[in-house]
């Protein structure tokens, strides 16, 4: 049976995606910290489920990841792990905003490399990135860090397909970039969104199309796509000003 890793499988999107890679008849490996909830997932999982209780913040973790699933021969990598901070740079917590860095760029880089060398020497293998459409804009002021971290997602992402791209291989490689999905990443970075999102099992259905489709920019939300073919040619001051404007009615919760 082909292997899936999904990376934040406790929650939201990634649960979703792990839900929906079962469905396809992948055995998936469920990571995140919360063990009670992966272990609640795998029970309700058609095929059999691994849990593996990682924080991802930590790079030794990120290594005991690969370590113990790596003889796995995973085919399916979700790098979905993430979350977000909001408020003026200058008062955001520093420990607190380097542990969302580690967690939505260094977690994503390291496990990105590791599992790629073994797909390349297979050639085959799928790698799903969840950055988001903040990652597609010039900046995001009063979530600075945040939009910073996906716009690496995004274009580490965007470099390595067109390296695959070019020597001809099969291993595919894309980022998903929602706008707002109903999740708990509200809670966890204490904002509400401006917005109405999707729900969290249509973002993971259009990841998943658009990974096996090997397109490399998924934008599952029309409202999004719109978005941002319009901020790639407003002046990014303007841009940059919106996005702003929007981020302040998330801090009124
Ligand atoms: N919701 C949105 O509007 C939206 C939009 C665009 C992009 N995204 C991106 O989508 C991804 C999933 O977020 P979500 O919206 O589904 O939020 P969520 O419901 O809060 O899920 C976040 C997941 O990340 C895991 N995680 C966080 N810190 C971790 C750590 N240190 N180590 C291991 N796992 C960790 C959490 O698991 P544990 O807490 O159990 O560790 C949880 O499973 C994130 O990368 C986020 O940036 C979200």
């Amino acid at each position: 049976m082909r292997t899936a890793l999904v990376t934040g499988a406790s929650s939201g999107i990634g649960r979703e995606l792990a839900r929906k890679l079962d469905s396809r008849g992948f055995s998936v490996i469920l990571a995140a910290r919360r063990a009670d909830r992966l272990e609640e997932l795998a029970a309700e999982l058609e095929n059999e489920a691994t849990v593996i209780t990682a924080d991802l913040s930590d790079r030794r973790e990120c290594l005991r990841l690969y370590e113990e699933t790596r003889e796995r021969r995973v085919s399916v990598l979700v790098n979905n792990a993430g979350f977000g901070m909001i408020g003026d740079f200058e008062k955001t917590d520093l420990d607190r905003e380097l542990s969302m860095l580690d967690v939505n760029c260094a977690a994503v880089h390291i496990l990105t490399k590791l599992y790629l060398k073994d797909m390349t020497a297979r050639d085959k293998g799928f790698i799903l990135n969840v950055g988001s459409s903040a990652g597609l804009m010039p900046g995001g002021p009063l979530m600075a860090a945040y939009y910073a971290s996906k716009a690496y997602v995004v274009s580490l992402t965007q470099s390595v397909a067109e390296e695959l791209r070019a020597r001809g291989s099969r291993v595919g490689i894309s980022v998903l970039c929602p706008g707002p999905v109903e999740t708990e990443f509200n809670d966890v970075a204490e904002c509400s969104f401006a917005v109405k999102g999707i729900s969290a099992d249509y973002c993971a259905e259009e990841g998943l199309r658009g990974l096996f489709g090997r397109r490399t920019v998924i934008v599952p939300d029309a409202g999004m796509k719109l978005a941002s073919a319009a901020a790639k040619v407003a002046p990014r001051r303007v841009v940059l000003r919106t996005a702003r404007m929007m981020q302040s009615k998330k801090l009124d919760r």
